[in-house]
């Protein structure tokens, strides 16, 4: 059910019926004496007219006919219109997203690591935040190709499969890539015998050598399932099939070049392939190029990213491309969608997208590094968040708290939990900012956590166990009474809204307070509604309202793609 979208048009008829110019502006309201959504754009309507806002508020209010899904419309503060819905009206939503009206087909861009090492904490947020914005998108009805540009070409392969060699094709020592890169990079820097031979790897690499590409190959592919075991334990839907790594695109960068040649935006400098535009220039006012190829011939990150814009664009028929990648490359960014726009490799009906993210950052507010000033490996990260887990719900059960649960499915509780927590922590954050990583806020009960939420699931589950009863024989539709009871179901009727903003926007925090918000009315209503103790109709209404809680809660958590357990 789309309610902003419904009591937006409404609100907006109002406006044309009264000669008014705007919009409604309508929110979900941050609190309870705000009705259940606040209409904002009164005051800007009548402000252009030069009228009184409140008086333009009444007039709205007398115009506006929501006869069946409102129950009462009032005036507050200045002129904002507060909402309150009619139980029979929020009482028709379902718990199960609908398409949207207008699809598309989306790539969304994340995760790209970087193939030449391990995949360390740097990787997490591209990682996490573009997963849950996909599913949202597929969930919505939208055609998604995930893509996941990873870093397999350039110059420390070079490195990498030299050492490789010398080391005897079948390595171990590839179990441990961190190390091995390591070890390479200081072979590297100590001989320069075997940096030559290094550099004579990259550009036999480059030029298509058959034995330098088996080796390549090899190398990629135990890299890559070093991901792919990260991507399992995380949850995260990325496929071997959604890898367009950089090295796919490299038939194709000389044809990019010809192509921005022909398109006449080419001007070489110093022996470089620049491409110059009107909107890069430096504060003098010099114009700042965008370098597509070196003067050696070597081509450089922008090449391949518009040679996948080719792809994107041309091939896949894409008309949202979303980038979910670090902050830092803003300027990449900007840079390759204006000069693609000029060569009319994207046009205006395609959006291209950056959705940038801060950095992770220690309680000593700098990147999140080891003691030793490493950063920190993914897989020992999600180690210790289990390990973490598994402690707090050994000190729950000292007070008693768990129900009777074994050590193996402790373990999976642990896993569930210790993940959901790393995983949420992130997510629950405005992704544009940095954050603090922060191991006792992310694993307590209290507050806007995982372990709150999976365990707020967890209670709207435990209620049919324990009454012996099978929330699929309970109705789907029911209107509410209760004060509590109906403040919940406003809630879960705006699930579908709320989803469509996080697909729009890209914002995954915006999901997360959606559901702690909701598992707090839910907290509200069961500490003041009676449930397995109340009589017929009442039972009845209440455990429905509780089985949409459970279900709109567990949807949710998928969506961030966090697991959920039946009892904690
Ligand atoms: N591999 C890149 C990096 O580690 C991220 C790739 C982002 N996607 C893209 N199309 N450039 O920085």
């Amino acid at each position: 059910m789309h309610i902003r979208s419904l009591l937006s048009e409404r609100i907006e008829a109002a406006f044309a019926h009264l000669g008014l110019e705007g919009q409604a502006l309508l929110q979900a309201a941050s609190r309870p004496e705000f009705g259940d959504y606040q209409a904002n754009g009164v005051m800007a309507a009548a402000k252009r007219a030069g009228q009184n806002p409140r008086e333009v508020a009444q007039r709205v209010i007398d115009a506006l006919d929501l006869t069946d899904i409102a129950e009462d419309l009032s005036i507050a503060g200045p002129g904002f219109i507060n909402i309150t819905l009619a139980p029979q009206f929020i009482a028709q939503a379902s718990t199960t997203p609908k398409h949207s009206a207008e699809t598309h087909c989306v790539v969304v861009d994340y995760s790209g690591p970087n193939l030449a090492k391990e995949m360390h904490v740097g990787h997490l947020r591209s990682t996490i935040i573009g997963d849950c914005i996909a599913r949202v998108l597929e969930t919505l009805g939208h055609k998604v190709i995930r893509q996941n540009h990873v870093g397999d070409w350039g110059t420390q392969f070079g490195m990498l499969l030299t050492f490789m060699a010398e080391q005897g094709a079948a390595s171990d020592s590839l179990a441990d890539l961190e190390n091995f890169y390591r070890e390479a990079k200081q072979r590297f820097d100590d001989d320069d015998d075997f940096q030559e031979r290094s550099r004579r790897a990259v550009v036999q690499l480059q030029s298509g050598d058959a034995d330098m590409l088996v080796q390549w190959q090899k190398f990629i592919d135990i890299s890559m399932s070093h991901c792919q075991g990260l991507y399992e334990r995380l949850g995260i839907d990325l496929t071997p099939a959604d890898i367009d790594g950089e090295s796919s695109y490299n038939d194709d960068l000389k044809n990019t070049i010809d192509h921005l040649a022909e398109q006449g935006l080419l001007t070489e400098s110093d022996g470089a392939q620049c491409v110059f535009l009107d909107e890069f220039k430096s504060k003098k006012g010099e114009p700042q190029p965008v370098i597509v190829q070196k003067s050696d011939g070597g081509y450089l990150y922008s090449t391949s990213d518009l040679a996948c814009l080719r792809r994107r664009i041309g091939d896949f028929k894409a008309d949202r491309v979303l980038y979910f990648v670090d902050a830092r490359q803003a300027l990449h960014f900007k840079q390759v969608f204006a000069v693609a726009a000029a060569a009319g490799i994207s046009n205006s009906a395609v959006e291209l997208v950056h959705m940038p993210f801060g950095t992770m950052l220690g309680k000593d507010n700098k990147p999140f590094k080891t003691r030793q000033g490493a950063l920190v490996k993914l897989a020992d990260l999600l180690d210790e968040a289990v390990k973490r887990a598994e402690q707090l719900l050994k000190d729950r059960d000292v007070q008693g708290k768990n129900p009777d649960i074994d050590d193996a499915e402790l373990a999976t509780l642990a896993e569930t939990i210790g993940i959901g927590a790393v995983k949420y922590a992130d997510l629950s954050k405005n992704r544009t900012s940095d954050y603090v990583f922060d191991w006792d806020q992310m694993l307590s009960f209290d507050g806007n956590t995982a372990p709150y939420l999976l365990y707020a699931y967890s209670r709207t589950r435990s209620i049919f166990s324990r009454g012996g009863i099978d929330p699929n024989t309970l109705p789907e539709t029911v209107v509410s009474v209760d004060e509590p009871e109906r403040r919940l179901a406003v809630a879960i009727a705006g699930y579908q809204d709320l989803l469509e903003l996080v697909a729009q926007e890209g914002y995954p925090h915006q999901l997360c307070a959606y559901l702690y918000d909701l598992a707090g009315r839910f907290t509200q209503f069961y500490e003041q509604c009676p449930i397995l103790s109340s009589e017929d109709d009442t039972k009845i209404r209440r455990l429905a309202l509780t089985k949409q809680t459970g279900d709109v809660l567990s949807n949710g958590l998928h969506l961030l793609g966090i697991g959920v357990a039946e009892r904690m």
